[in-house]
C-alpha cells in the first residue's frame, strides 16, 4: 500500500490477523461484533511505519470506553512534563494550552493552576462530559482544520497544543498537523506525545498493534511529516511511560529556533536501531512470544490453575485475539475502570470486574494486560493483601513475577 506520510509504497512487516476494534467493549456477550486485519507496514523513503487499514474514525469513537485511569504513574509523568515543558521555555504562567484528545481532562486539570488557560477537545461525547464534570472546558469534536478555526475564535491564536497519545490516531496523519498550524501563535509550540517506535520494536510491544494506532512514530517520519507542513522538530524527551514514548516538540519551521543537540542525538541512535533486521526481528519474536505464552498457560490450566487477566487494555485484547484465548481459558479480567466493569471484552469474550470483586476470590495468576503500569498494579495487590496471585508479564518475553510467599 501507500505511505499515508509521503506517498511512496510501503511493504508489510507483520500480519496479526483480524481483530475487533479494540476499546469496544460489549454490554452482552451476544451482541455483533465486526474484525478487521491489523497488518502493519513500512516505508523506506520516509520511515513511516503505519497500519494498513484503518477504520473510520466514527466507528471507533461512537461507543468509546477508554477513560484516563487514575494513575500515580501518570501523575509522576504529567509532573516531569510540565517541568520538562517550562524550564525549557515551552510553557509559561500564561499559556493559553489546547489539549487535543483530552479525554477525561486529567492532564488539563493537573496543568491548569500553571498556565493562563486551558482548554481540551475530543470527539467522544460521553467522555466529554465527565471532563466537563471535572472542571475542564472541553469541546466535544474531532480536531481538524474546522474545529481548529473555531477553537480559534473562541481562545485566540494557542501558545501550546498539545497531543498525548491521540496523534496517530487519524487515518490522515495531515489533518491534525494542519489544524495545528491554523490554531497555532507565530512562535507556539506543538507537543505532541506518542509510544516511540523504537521502543515498540526494540521490547517487542506488537500488542501496541490496534486499530486506534494508525501510525508508529519515530524520529524520521516525524520530521518528515513536519516538514511538508512547514513545522519542524525543534526538542524531544523520552519517557519510559507507555512501554516507551517520545514527546515531540515542533515550532513553525520560519519562527528561528534551532533544533537542539538532543534531537540529532537520538536520531542517530535511532538511525543505527531502527533498522529493517530490527523490524524482521520484531516479526518473528511477536510469533514466538505467541507460542510461548500460549503454551505456558495452556500448561498452567491443564495443571488445575485459574488464571485472569489484569487490564482490559486495547493492547490486551490484541494479545488475547493474537493467541486466540478466549473466556473458556479464562474467565475474568480485572480493571479499576467503571465504564468498562460489566462488560464483555470483544471478541474473547472475558467478563470485566472490578479491583474489589477479584480481591475476593483472587486467580493463581494474573496475566498482566496492563504492563505498563506493572510496579504500581502489583505493589497494589500485594498492599491489599493478596499475596498469592502471581503475574505473567507477556513482554519482551513472557515472564512470571512470583508471589513472596
Ligand atoms: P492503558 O494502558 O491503555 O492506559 O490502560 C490501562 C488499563 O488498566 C485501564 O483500563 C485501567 C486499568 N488499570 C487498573 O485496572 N488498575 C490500575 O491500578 C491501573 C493503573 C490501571
Amino acid at each position: 500500500m501507500v505511505c499515508r506520510i509521503c506517498n511512496s509504497e510501503a511493504r508489510e512487516i507483520l500480519d496479526l490477523g483480524f481483530s475487533p476494534p479494540a476499546n469496544s467493549l460489549l454490554k452482552s456477550r451476544a451482541d455483533p461484533q465486526e474484525s478487521y486485519p491489523l497488518v502493519v507496514e513500512t516505508c523506506d523513503a520516509c520511515g513511516n511505519m503505519q497500519l494498513r487499514d484503518c477504520l473510520s474514525a466514527h466507528d471507533l469513537y461512537k461507543n468509546y470506553l477508554y477513560a484516563t485511569p487514575d494513575s500515580k504513574l501518570l501523575s509522576q509523568h504529567y509532573e516531569r512534563l510540565l517541568e520538562y515543558l517550562s524550564s525549557n521555555g515551552y510553557l509559561h504562567t500564561d499559556s493559553v494550552v489546547v489539549e487535543v484528545g483530552s479525554n477525561v481532562g486529567l492532564f488539563l486539570k493537573y496543568l491548569k493552576p500553571h498556565v493562563g488557560r486551558v482548554l481540551g477537545v475530543d470527539p467522544a461525547a460521553n467522555i466529554c462530559e465527565i471532563a466537563r464534570a471535572s472542571g475542564v472546558d472541553t469541546i466535544c469534536d474531532f480536531f481538524d482544520p474546522n474545529s481548529a478555526k473555531a477553537i480559534r475564535k473562541q481562545v485566540g491564536a494557542t501558545d501550546v497544543i498539545v497531543a498525548r497519545h491521540c496523534f496517530a490516531h487519524n487515518c490522515d496523519p495531515h489533518v491534525m498537523v494542519q489544524a495545528a498550524v491554523s490554531l497555532l501563535g507565530e512562535s507556539g509550540f506543538f507537543v505532541i506525545e506518542n509510544a516511540y517506535a523504537l521502543n515498540t520494536i526494540a521490547n517487542n510491544e506488537f500488542d501496541q498493534i490496534y486499530h486506534e494506532h494508525m501510525f508508529y512514530f519515530s524520529i524520521r517520519s516525524m520530521e518528515a511529516l513536519l516538514r511538508l507542513h512547514g513545522m519542524r522538530l525543534v526538542d524531544l524527551f523520552l519517557s519510559s511511560i507507555h512501554g516507551g514514548s517520545i514527546v515531540f516538540v515542533a515550532q513553525r519551521a520560519g519562527s528561528g529556533k534551532l533544533p537542539k543537540a538532543t534531537v540529532d542525538h537520538y536520531r542517530a541512535i535511532e538511525e543505527k536501531e531502527l533498522t529493517t533486521d530490527a523490524y524482521q526481528r520484531f516479526a518473528s519474536n511477536a510469533f514466538a512470544i505467541r507460542e510461548q505464552l500460549r503454551r505456558l498457560i495452556d500448561l498452567l490450566r491443564s495443571d488445575g490453575k485459574t488464571v485472569y487477566t489484569y487490564g482490559a487494555t486495547a493492547k490486551g485484547n490484541t494479545l488475547l485475539n493474537f493467541l486466540g484465548l478466549t473466556s473458556q481459558d479464562i474467565p475474568l479480567c480485572v480493571d479499576n475502570t467503571p465504564t468498562k466493569q460489566g462488560r464483555f471484552l470483544p471478541r474473547s469474550l472475558i467478563e470485566v470486574i472490578s479491583e474489589e470483586q477479584a480481591a475476593t476470590d483472587p486467580p493463581d495468576y494474573y496475566l498482566l494486560t496492563a504492563w505498563n503500569y506493572k510496579d504500581e498494579i502489583i505493589e497494589k495487590v500485594r498492599q491489599r493483601g493478596n499475596q498469592h496471585s502471581e503475574f505473567i508479564i507477556p513482554i519482551p518475553f513472557p515472564h512470571i513475577v512470583e508471589a513472596r510467599h
